[in-house]
């Protein structure tokens, strides 16, 4: 049962939320087996209207939100995305587009500039053009993205591409990089996949081993050294899975610290992951996002160090760390207080190991892998 309280204090009072994500729509073309969407999005509410979503991004400016990501599903499958940018950046939001590339054309580039966005992220599956178009499930997804990489660049536009590696293309690492140069990327997210969503359910399939995971680090690391010796201007970021760690990462830079989430139909939550954990979170058709922010019970639940039990509550890093992340800890020890399982220090820190352990054996096909789409998340949530 989710435990809704009406309001609950932490131990501190947070500073606004800075980074405003507005997730359109759960509608999209593709179908990466690790999409961070939830499972059941097929049985989500309706979508918020254009007004609706105005008037959360004018409240949460007021609160002091300065960036505003637009994101999904396929923030190009509304509409009105146009209008929503203008709208941001009249109320002056550093606005930041994040994309598939599929839908995009140079025109909607052109009028998403007149409307005053600032910065485009497009995500590739692989370098590899099958490889990308089997995990995206469409045959025309890579060339289309590389169409498009090269109208952001041609606009003008700050561009990152982001990669979400894992066992199945993590081994081109270079091709992937090399093609990040030729497209002119500004920022490359190698982001090794993070098991949250659609991720989740196919972790065994999707998590590299670690000799996978350290060549990658390894030559992401020559290529650093050389661009920057070059002083090319293509910068490289590459996440380490947390599966690997043996401490936790501080995720969301603490709950309800400095990051919101506005799902489609209106749910705002700390996190994109938020909503599977048995606590009730607010909805921007109820509730301002001043009180949202400040008051609701969801995001006051884990603010502060009050509420965590050991072995996190006497640590010394749980400043640094906040014990985790609270949706690794609920999806794997079935209590959202406990330490994130990442952590050595974690009674179920075992979980982690056994993961790894999978990960070395015989890896699965990509075939194998369970698909995002609205016929799967609806038999799932029957299931
Ligand atoms: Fe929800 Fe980490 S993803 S707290």
């Amino acid at each position: 049962m989710r435990n809704s309280g009406s309001s609950s204090k932490p131990d501190h009072q947070p500073g606004p939320p800075f980074w405003l994500l507005a997730e359109l729509t759960y509608r999209c073309p593709l179908q990466c087996p690790y999409c961070s969407n939830p499972l059941d999005f097929a049985q989500q509410g309706e979508e918020l209207t254009t007004a609706q979503w105005i008037e959360v991004f004018r409240q949460a400016r007021e609160l002091g939100a300065a960036q505003l990501g637009f994101s999904g599903g396929e923030p190009l499958v509304r509409q009105d995305l146009e209008e929503l940018i203008r709208a941001a950046r009249e109320l002056g939001y550093y606005t930041n587009l994040i994309t598939s590339g599929i839908g995009l054309t140079e025109a909607r580039l052109t009028a998403f500039k007149d409307a005053g966005l600032d910065h485009i992220q497009v995500s590739f599956q692989a370098a590899d053009e099958e490889v990308n178009n089997l995990l995206a499930g469409s045959r025309k997804a890579f060339a289309q993205k590389l169409a498009m990489a090269r109208a952001v660049k041609a606009q003008g536009y700050p561009m990152v591409l982001n990669f979400v590696t894992h066992r199945h293309n993590i081994d081109s690492i270079e091709r992937i990089i090399e093609l990040c140069i030729e497209l002119e990327a500004d920022f490359v997210e190698l982001a090794t996949c993070q098991f949250y969503g659609w991720a989740e359910l196919n972790r065994a399939g999707l998590l590299p081993t670690r000799a996978q995971l350290e060549r990658a680090e390894r030559i992401t690391n020559e290529y650093r050294e050389k661009l920057a010796a070059e002083k090319h201007p293509c910068k490289l970021i590459f996440v380490t899975p947390d599966y690997y760690e043996e401490r936790p990462k501080a995720c969301m830079n603490g709950w309800g610290n400095l990051f919101l989430d506005i799902t489609p139909d209106g749910t705002a939550l700390p996190c994109h992951s938020a909503r599977q954990l048995p606590v009730q979170f607010p909805n921007v058709k109820e509730h301002d996002v001043r009180h949202i922010w400040y008051e609701s019970f969801g995001f006051n639940r884990f603010r502060g160090y009050d509420w965590m039990p050991e072995p996190c509550r006497s640590c010394d890093e749980k400043e640094k760390d906040f014990g985790g992340c609270r949706c690794q800890a609920f999806m794997l020890t079935g209590k959202a207080e406990n330490a994130d399982p990442v952590c050595a220090k974690s009674a179920h820190h075992g979980k982690i190991l056994v993961a790894r352990e999978e990960a070395e054996r015989a890896p699965l096909e990509l075939s194998d892998l369970t698909y995002r789409n609205e016929r799967a998340s609806r038999i799932i949530c029957r299931a």
